[in-house]
């Protein structure tokens, strides 16, 4: 069985939608970690009896995933970016949920509510979600799943988000099932699902 990090800054309710689905993913999500002591997602592991642990230090970080024997990776919110050294540990084995429809509304600076309220600024009809394999460009690599959603009647960018949180509570525990039954592979820098 795969063994599971998934990282998290905030409420974590990517990680909750990833908890409800552990019967049908065959591998055990064996750590969390989040890099703010006060990110909601940490009780969710704690109710869920998965270890969870605060770490801010890249290099303790790394040490503790490979202690911890982690196979698979999983950036669920999680708002640091990630240092070249674990990127290159952890070869097209580290996922990132972002919340719009990459290659649009991405890259530095773009995340949380940034990219919603760039979504309602340029007054786009369609937004989504993507999962992607994390490289060292910021959101740039491989795309594993993305999904639309119209978001044309909607008028605040708390509303997008809400709106496009559903769609993240969805697709991620399907490629994170995906991913542990191995179907998910990259072949010539894009993804083909099996
Ligand atoms: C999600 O929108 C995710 O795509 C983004 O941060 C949000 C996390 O929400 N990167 P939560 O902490 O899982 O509730």
């Amino acid at each position: 069985m795969l063994r599971l990090a998934v990282l998290i800054s905030g409420s974590g309710s990517d990680l909750q939608s990833i908890i409800d689905h552990r019967d049908h993913i065959n591998g055990e999500i064996a750590l969390v970690v989040s890099n703010r002591k006060t990110a909601g997602g940490l009780q969710r592991a704690e109710k869920a009896g998965i270890k969870n642990l605060v770490i801010k230090d890249q290099n303790e970080l790394l040490n503790t995933l490979k202690e911890e024997k982690i196979d698979f990776i999983v950036l669920a919110g999680y708002l640091a970016i990630l240092g070249k050294e674990l990127i290159e540990a952890y070869p097209n084995k580290i996922i990132n949920i972002h919340p719009s429809l990459v290659p649009s509304f991405c890259g530095p600076g773009m995340y949380g509510m940034h990219v919603h309220e760039a979504v309602l600024k340029r007054g786009v009809k369609v937004s989504g979600a993507t999962i992607h394999f994390v490289s060292e460009e910021v959101d740039g690599g491989p795309i594993i799943w993305q999904e639309a959603v119209s978001i044309a009647d909607l008028e605040t960018a708390e509303d997008i988000q809400k709106r496009v949180l559903e769609i993240e509570h969805k697709i991620l525990p399907k490629v994170v099932e995906l991913y542990c039954d191995n179907k998910i592979i990259v072949e010539k820098g894009t993804v083909k699902i099996l």
